[in-house]
C-alpha cells in the first residue's frame, strides 16, 4: 500500500496518454489548438506499461486513461488490453469526449472497462458547437448509446458556464431521468496561472439551486470519501445527478490520486508544477528499484493542500487541462 506523508493512501493513477484533442472546448484550448509536442517527447506505450506495472506493485489498483482525447492516439486499444493484463490493476476507467469512441465500445466492454466518463456540455447541436468549436454532437451521442447498450457504467461530465450552457442544465438532467447514468456538472477551473475565478464561472450552489427549483425531490446521496462529486437522487429517475465543485471546494483531504502527463511528468497533486519527470528516468536506463524509490520519494513530499496553495497564488498552474489530463 502506498501512503503519502499526510497518511493518505494512494491507489488511483490518472494517466494522460496524449495532449492532442479533436475538440477545442473554449475553456480548455485556444481556437488554433496548442502547440503539440514532438512524438519522442511523449511516453511510449511500452514506457507507460512499465510505469503502470511498477505502480501496481506499489499499490495502485485503478488507472484512469485521460488526455487530451485518448482515442486521438493510435494504438490505444492494444495498450488498454495490456493494462487489463497487469497484475494488481483492478479497474481501468476512461475519460473521453466520445467523438471517436463509439466503434471501440464493444471491445472496451470485452476488456473489462470499469466505467467511462463522457464529456458532454450540451445536447443542443449549435450550443455544442459553440462550446467545443466542432460539430461533433451526433458522434458523441452515438458513443453515449453504445456505452448504455453495453451496460458499461457511465458518467457524463458537463463543464458549466454562466451565460453559455447554463440553460442546457435541464436537458442534461433529463438524461439521468431516462437513463441509468450519472450526470455531473463541473465548475470551471482556471488554468490561467492566476488562480482567479473564470469569466463565465457558475458555482455549484447555483447549479444545485436551479435543479432543485425544477426537481424539488432532489436529495443528497452519501458519497464515497474520495469522490470528486456531490451526488443527488431525484424521484423516479433511473440515474442521478452530481456537481463537481472543482473551484469552490478542495478534494485534498482524501485525495488518493497521482498523475502522469503525456511527457512523463509525475504529479502527486493536480496543482504540482510537475518538475519530476519519469520519462527521463526510464530513458536514463534506471532500474525498476530506482524508479520505485523515486516515486516513493515524491509521494513522501506530497503537498498537503495544493488547492489552497493555488488559491493563494503561491503556486501557479499555467498548463492547459489537456497537458495534465484533468
Ligand atoms: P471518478 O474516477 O469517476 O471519480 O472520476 P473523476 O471525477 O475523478 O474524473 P474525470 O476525469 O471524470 O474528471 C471530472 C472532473 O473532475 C474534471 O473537471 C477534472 O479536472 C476534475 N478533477 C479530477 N481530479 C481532480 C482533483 O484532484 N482536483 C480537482 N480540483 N479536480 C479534479
Ligand atoms: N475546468 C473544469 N473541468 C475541465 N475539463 C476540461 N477543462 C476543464 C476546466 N478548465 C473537464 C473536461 C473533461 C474532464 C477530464 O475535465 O470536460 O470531462
Ligand atoms: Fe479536448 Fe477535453 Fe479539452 Fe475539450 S476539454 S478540448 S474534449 S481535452
Amino acid at each position: 500500500m502506498l501512503i503519502d506523508n499526510h497518511g493518505r493512501p494512494i491507489n488511483y493513477l490518472r494517466l494522460a496518454v496524449t495532449d492532442r484533442c479533436n475538440l477545442r472546448c473554449f475553456y480548455c484550448m485556444p481556437h488554433e489548438g496548442i502547440e503539440f509536442l514532438p512524438k519522442n517527447h511523449l511516453l511510449s506505450y511500452e514506457e507507460m506499461l512499465r510505469l503502470i506495472k511498477l505502480m501496481a506493485e506499489m499499490g495502485v489498483s485503478k488507472v484512469r486513461i485521460t488526455g487530451g482525447e485518448p482515442f486521438v492516439r493510435k494504438g490505444l486499444m492494444p495498450f488498454l488490453w495490456k493494462i487489463s493484463e497487469t497484475p494488481g490493476i483492478e479497474k481501468i476507467n476512461l475519460t473521453t469526449n466520445g467523438v471517436l469512441t463509439a466503434p471501440y465500445v464493444n471491445e472496451l466492454k470485452d476488456l473489462g472497462i470499469s466505467s467511462i466518463n463522457l464529456s458532454l456540455d450540451s445536447l443542443d447541436r449549435a450550443r455544442f458547437f459553440e462550446m467545443t468549436r466542432r460539430d461533433e454532437l451526433p458522434n458523441v451521442l452515438h458513443t453515449f448509446d453504445e456505452i448504455l447498450k453495453n451496460d458499461i457504467p457511465l458518467k457524463i461530465n458537463a463543464v458549466m458556464m454562466a451565460g453559455k450552457n447554463e440553460d442546457d442544465i435541464f436537458d442534461l438532467v433529463n438524461l439521468a431521468k431516462e437513463n441509468p447514468v450519472s450526470v455531473r456538472f463541473i465548475e470551471e477551473m482556471p488554468f490561467n496561472g492566476e488562480g482567479i475565478k473564470p469569466e463565465y464561472f457558475l458555482s455549484y450552489t447555483r447549479i444545485i439551486d436551479k435543479i432543485k427549483e425544477r426537481h424539488p425531490s432532489l436529495k443528497a446521496i452519501k458519497n464515497e470519501p474520495t469522490s470528486t462529486s456531490y451526488n443527488y437522487q431525484i424521484d423516479d429517475f433511473k440515474g442521478n445527478v452530481g456537481v463537481i465543485a472543482a473551484f469552490s471546494r478542495t478534494f485534498c483531504g482524501t485525495c488518493n490520486r497521482i498523475r502522469i502527463t503525456p511527457t512523463g511528468d509525475f504529479k502527486t497533486c493536480l496543482y504540482d508544477e510537475g518538475k519530476m519527470n519519469l520519462r527521463d528516468l526510464l530513458r536514463a536506463e534506471k532500474t525498476d528499484e530506482e524508479i520505485k524509490q523515486f516515486i516513493q520519494a515524491s509521494i513522501s513530499k506530497r503537498a498537503k493542500d495544493g488547492f489552497e496553495a493555488e488559491a493563494n497564488r503561491s503556486s501557479l498552474v499555467t498548463e492547459s487541462m489537456t497537458t495534465i489530463g484533468g
